[in-house]
């Protein structure tokens, strides 16, 4: 069992996990994820492993609530445990000294590139980092991402902090003044990495994206994950999670994406149903 040691509020519907697993906290490297069920009969549901104690044991997770499994885990509180956590999974991110590196994180994926970034400053990159949220009350770890970075934007899709723009309206500004640019990290909603890799395509920057596709088994096995790179199929949860951005089938990540939608609406449907019937009950 896996106990949740910690637990905070970062957004309203942002939640950060602190978890003893010290056997994943000892291997974790950044890039990587578990899998992990809140309960016995629950689904399998990936999360990226934001951070990790090695003398603690423990390891962060930061979770949007989008659906079931991640409004579930919202009602689990410290001392409680998830029921298994599996990883670390994927391969970790090539961090090497490139020089001048820029690191993209949007909505929930701020968590995910703050290893990213901390580990390519630790490298001796110049790190720039933009990261976005759609208003002020979703954005969350500035500060950290800014201790980790050599300069930090701040974006919101309606100007309610920092600059009123998407990620890639400063990314393309970087890229037009033509100061050389090593390689592009992106991670967030599928549909901004995609166009974060159209923005840096015609400047040639490599740009890896972490595809989120939906796993499964997390080990190859399933073919959940199945997405197309540079005409070849991968499996995003034991090739990537990241990939050339470049060379992603864009097209059939967000088809895959959603072929579940009608299922996934029903099973919170029947979530909400459940919790409002309890709150009866207890009343
Ligand atoms: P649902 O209503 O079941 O699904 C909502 C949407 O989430 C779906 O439309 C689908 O696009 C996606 N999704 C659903 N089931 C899965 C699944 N089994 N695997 C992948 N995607 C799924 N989210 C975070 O908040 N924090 C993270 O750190 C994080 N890291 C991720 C790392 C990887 C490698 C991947 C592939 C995904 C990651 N996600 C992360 C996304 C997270 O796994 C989904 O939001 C979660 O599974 C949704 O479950 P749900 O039941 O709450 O929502
Ligand atoms: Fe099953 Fe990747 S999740 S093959
Ligand atoms: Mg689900």
């Amino acid at each position: 069992m896996y106990e949740i040691v910690g637990k905070e509020n970062l957004t309203p519907v942002t939640r950060l996990y602190q978890v003893y697993a010290p056997a994943v906290a000892r291997k974790a490297r950044a890039g990587q994820f578990v899998i992990i069920r809140t309960h016995e009969k629950g689904e399998r549901i990936p999360l990226t492993i934001a951070d990790s104690d090695r003398q603690g044991g423990t390891i962060t997770l930061v979770v949007q609530e989008v659906g079931k499994t991640t409004m579930q885990m919202g009602t689990m509180r410290v001392g409680d445990a998830l029921a298994s956590l599996t990883g670390p999974l994927g391969r970790p991110s090539e961090i090497e000294k490139y020089g001048t590196v820029i690191c993209v994180g949007g909505g929930f994926a701020v968590a995910p590139i703050y290893p990213i970034a901390r580990a390519l400053k630790r490298a001796g990159n110049t790190v720039l980092s933009i990261i976005g949220a759609r208003n002020k009350d979703l954005l969350f770890w500035e500060e950290k991402l800014q201790a980790v970075s050599d300069k930090l934007i701040v974006c919101t899709n309606d100007g309610s902090y920092g600059r009123e723009a998407l990620v890639t309206a400063p990314l393309k500004e970087i890229l037009e003044a033509g100061q050389r640019i090593d390689r592009i990290w992106a991670i967030g909603p599928a549909i901004m990495m995609r166009f974060c890799a159209l923005t840096s395509e015609p400047f040639g920057v490599r740009t890896i994206v972490n595809l989120n596709s939906i796993m499964v088994d997390g080990t190859g096995m399933c073919g959940a994950c199945r997405v197309e790179v540079g005409g070849q199929t991968r499996f995003a949860c034991v090739d990537g999670p990241e990939f050339d951005g470049h060379q992603v089938d864009w097209d059939l990540v967000l088809a895959r994406q959603h072929i579940y939608l009608e299922q996934e609406k029903q099973a919170v449907d029947r979530w909400e149903r459940e919790q409002r019937h309890r709150g009866c009950s207890a009343a």
